[in-house]
């Protein structure tokens, strides 16, 4: 039976206003209580967080930093038992209430704690991650850090794009994604070894920085066709199907209801009731020199074996196999028909009620507008 600091829900108020009184202290932007992998020798491989906070239950974060010793900056401390004990011991008015998912945690992993049934390789972590006087959160400064910003994308307490993300590529360890978890690439040969004379198979999915998402959290109202082909901090919105082909990369993502069958880029966003025909592809920014990330508005039809490396607005088409790239020149043709002037593509990026097909006769690349919207931009280009 743990002690109780606290009975009352005002001595918990009083509590944390005493914490979030001390100097330096500051309210995180988000944490979270997680349970780490680690190889032999102790280095974190990956963090899983069941329940990510985002401007979010502040007491809790209150007391987590007190137990821990933190007071701002992004930092992970190791929770003992000791300090569940006492964690819960501060909750107790609460304890006894639904819906609080922390508490709930905290109370799941004293049990595997007090029965043993945590592996030695698994230590519990509180990360803190705090936002600079910039309102930015900076460079990603560990993997249990690069591990919440990812979950927290995942989970979608952060849009795509809005928070930073520098360094995580530095921070990631390559890991050994297994049946039997995730596994050091240094222990891999011993570890498949020691599997096959003990009579089991260690099976290798893949060996990649960033594991599946969906083995960390499976976001309401979602169907993914291949596992494996959505990374963890993807951010899939309500509605979103991913299919067996579609890709769906880490910090890129879908506002709302999509059919995605092609490759959805990091930095990319989807709009709602957007469709990415077979094999579509953006222009991603992580290597070629692509600077620009793509957003893809609303009830955009982007059509197989096609791709972009503009922006598009809303009521966008691209023809299934055309990839358009910002150099190239497109005729823009009115409602009527008519070309109305030529430009480079990068100049009508994020326009919408576009519909682009290279023609059949000319070979030109045309940007047919449904809407009498093209007539203003000729005003515009006419000298
Ligand atoms: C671009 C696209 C949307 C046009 O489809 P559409 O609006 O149904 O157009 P249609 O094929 O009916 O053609 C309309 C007219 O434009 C003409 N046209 C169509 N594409 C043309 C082209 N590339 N060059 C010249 N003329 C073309 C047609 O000949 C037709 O002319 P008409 O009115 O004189 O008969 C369609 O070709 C396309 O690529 N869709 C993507 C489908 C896809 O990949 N979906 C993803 C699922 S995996």
């Amino acid at each position: 039976m743990i002690m109780s600091q606290i009975i009352t829900k005002v001595e918990f108020a009083k509590l944390v206003e005493s914490i979030e009184s001390h100097e330096g202290y500051e309210r995180p932007f988000a944490f979270a209580i997680g349970i780490a992998t680690c190889d032999r020798r102790g280095e974190v491989l990956e963090v899983y967080y069941p329940h990510p906070n985002c401007n979010a239950n502040f007491g809790t974060a209150a007391v987590l930093a007190s137990l821990t010793c933190h007071i701002s900056g992004n930092e992970t401390a190791i929770l003992t038992l000791a300090q569940i004990e006492s964690a819960l011991g501060y909750f107790y008015p609460f304890c006894e209430e639904p819906g609080h998912i922390n508490i709930q945690l905290l109370r799941s992993i004293k049990t595997a704690m007090d029965e043993k049934t945590l592996q030695g390789d698994q230590k519990i972590v509180a990360t803190f991650l705090h936002k600079n006087k910039e309102g930015s959160l900076g460079p990603v400064t560990s993997v249990e850090d690069a591990y919440l910003r990812l979950q927290l994308l995942s989970h979608r307490l952060v849009k795509v794009n809005e928070i930073n993300l520098d360094n995580l590529f530095q921070v990631l360890p390559n890991v050994a994604w297994t049946n039997l978890g995730p596994i050091s690439l240094n222990e891999l040969t011993s570890r498949q070894l020691e599997a096959r004379l003990n009579g089991n198979w260690l099976h290798v999915y893949a060996v990649d920085k960033f594991p599946p998402m969906a083995d960390y959290i499976v976001p309401s109202g979602v169907r993914i066709g291949d596992a494996s082909r959505v990374r963890l901090g993807a951010y899939l919105g309500s509605g979103t199907t991913v299919m067996h082909e579609g890709f769906m990369n880490f910090n890129a993502g879908t506002t709302g209801p999509s059919m995605i069958e092609g490759r959805v880029s990091a930095g990319v966003e989807v709009g709602a009731d957007t469709d990415f025909g077979g094999s579509f592809s953006t222009q991603g920014t992580l290597s070629g020199g692509g600077k620009t990330k793509i957003k893809i508005g609303e009830r955009c039809l982007c059509g197989a074996n096609a791709g972009t490396g503009i922006s598009l607005g809303d009521d966008c088409v691209i023809e299934a196999g055309l990839y358009i790239t910002p150099g190239m020149v497109v005729a823009v043709i009115d409602v009527h028909g008519k070309v109305v002037y030529e430009t480079k593509a990068r100049e009508l990026s994020g326009k919408s009620g576009l519909t682009y097909r290279r023609n059949s006769q000319t070979g030109k690349l045309e940007a047919l507008s449904k809407k009498n919207t093209i007539e203003l931009n000729a005003i515009l280009h006419k000298n």
